[in-house]
């Protein structure tokens, strides 16, 4: 089984007492996370992103604004350069978006990354959810889901282009001979496009891992499809197992037209994990956090991940028809809705059920019964793995370390000591040859 790590966790989790007074651009809480989640054998440490502070047009939202929102954070490939420098075996995940940056200066920048890092880049490939990042881009607004997608699929053929400007051996240094490079050892991609003109190469050397890892969190038809051509990994929505189930035999299913095997595609969907050395503490940890959710703060969070306007409502009356298109996270939206429905919420029974988990499931117990569910999904293929959120931190990845991970490895289903060089090998996902070199020969173009 996968297990990565999340970082946002419970909204109210910053002001529990187990947590970090100082979390704001803090470097040493990064490197001690990190290093925590790689004694537990953590395949990847997760960093989410956008490229705004959000909902300062909405300024109860933003009067009660938490961590999660990611108001004052460091650019994920920056931060995580410097945890790599602290770490040997983690994976480092950047979120970084197609739709409002260039694939020349992504794919150098993650291929600095695998190099300074020994072979741990992972990219998190997203098409951007939050409207107002146009703004910081010269826009007037938000780029359409289709159009984004487009992009996203030209961005990612070139950033893959660019991966491969060099060969592996491109670097001769023979200081007897005088011969630095070798100059048939490199392509240039020329690439013109809809969206896109870049001609290369890259200016940094073949990455240790050929490709970084490749995540896409996109649940849509066209997230999807990019997942399946592209992806390593899809960072998936479910809020129950069939809902999961559903997702995970779609995606597998759209593997042969790709002419790749199941296993090459990790699904892992987000969890919330509530973990105590009883059930009594872990319910206990649950409520206190709970308790610091007031109306004030969620009603605004749920308005905002259903992208509709919930103030003027009464909180206990049901939650209103959510059937219409949106802008950003559609998934979570209609998880939302459905779950609403069938259990018939009212507004405040929804905001109290979702936001523990961010609309992701949520797993409550002791290490047993948390290893239940995570090995129940694992078993009814409804997941490879998860993206575990951590409410409390550092608390509750310690907690998830010293409990939960020995209990997974006592059943046979994580791993108890790391092998291989470089993330890919660690994770089992193959390693991409360069198609335009073959040892000793240029291949045809
Ligand atoms: C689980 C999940 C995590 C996401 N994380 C981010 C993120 O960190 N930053 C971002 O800009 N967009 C993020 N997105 C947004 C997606 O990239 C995409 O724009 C959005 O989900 C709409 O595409 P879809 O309908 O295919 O899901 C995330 C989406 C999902 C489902």
């Amino acid at each position: 089984m996968t297990g990565l790590l999340g970082l946002g966790g419970h909204l109210g989790g910053w002001r529990h007492p187990d947590a970090w007074s100082d979390q704001v651009m803090n470097l040493d809480h990064a490197i001690t996370l990190a290093r925590t989640a790689e004694r537990g054998k953590f395949d990847l440490l997760f960093l989410a992103d956008g490229n705004a502070v959000r909902q300062m047009d909405k300024p109860a939202l933003f009067a009660a604004n938490s961590p999660s929102d990611r108001p004052a954070v460091f650019e994920p490939l920056t931060l995580l350069t410097a945890v790599s420098q602290h770490t040997s075996c983690i994976g480092l995940l950047a979120t970084a978006t197609t739709t409002y940056d260039e694939p020349y200066s992504l794919a150098r920048r993650f291929a600095s990354l695998d190099h300074l890092s020994k072979g741990r880049a992972c990219w998190n490939i997203v098409t951007s959810s939050y409207p107002d990042d146009s703004l910081n881009y010269s826009r007037t607004e938000h780029v359409a889901k289709d159009i984004r997608y487009e992009r996203a699929r030209e961005f990612v053929t070139i950033a893959k282009g660019l991966w491969d400007s060099w060969a592996e051996d491109a670097f001769v240094q023979d200081k007897a001979t005088g011969q630095f490079l070798d100059p048939t050892r490199v392509r240039v991609l020329n690439h013109v496009g809809k969206h896109f003109s870049v001609k290369g190469p890259l200016n940094v050397a073949r990455m240790p891992q050929g490709y970084p890892v490749l995540f896409l969190a996109g649940q849509s038809e066209d997230g999807r499809e990019l997942a399946a051509q592209h992806a390593d990994c899809v960072f998936a929505v479910a809020n129950t197992k069939p809902a999961g189930q559903a997702f995970y035999a779609d995606v597998k299913g759209r593997l042969d037209r790709y002419a790749r095997a199941a296993n090459s595609l990790r699904i892992l969907p987000g969890a919330a994990v509530y973990v105590g050395r009883t059930r009594a503490e872990a319910d206990e940890l649950f409520e206190e956090l709970q308790s610091l959710i007031a109306p004030s703060l969620g009603v605004p969070y749920l308005s905002k991940l259903v992208e509709m306007d919930l103030s003027g409502i009464p909180l206990d009356d049901p939650l209103p028809d959510l059937s219409g298109e949106t802008l950003g996270i559609a998934s979570f939206r209609k998880t939302i809705a459905e779950m609403a429905a069938r259990d018939r919420l009212t507004i405040r029974q929804t905001y109290e059920r979702v936001l523990p988990s961010m609309g992701h499931v949520t797993f409550k117990g002791n290490a047993s019964d948390i290893a239940d569910q995570m090995e129940d999904w694992y078993n009814g293929k409804a997941c490879d793995g998860f993206n575990v959120t951590m409410p409390v931190l550092p608390r509750c990845l310690n907690d998830f370390v010293t409990l939960v991970i020995p209990e997974l490895q006592r059943r046979g289903l994580f791993r108890t000591e790391y092998h291989g060089h470089t993330l890919r090998e660690r994770m089992g996902l193959p390693t991409p040859k360069n198609p335009y070199f073959t040892s000793g020969v240029k291949a045809a173009e």
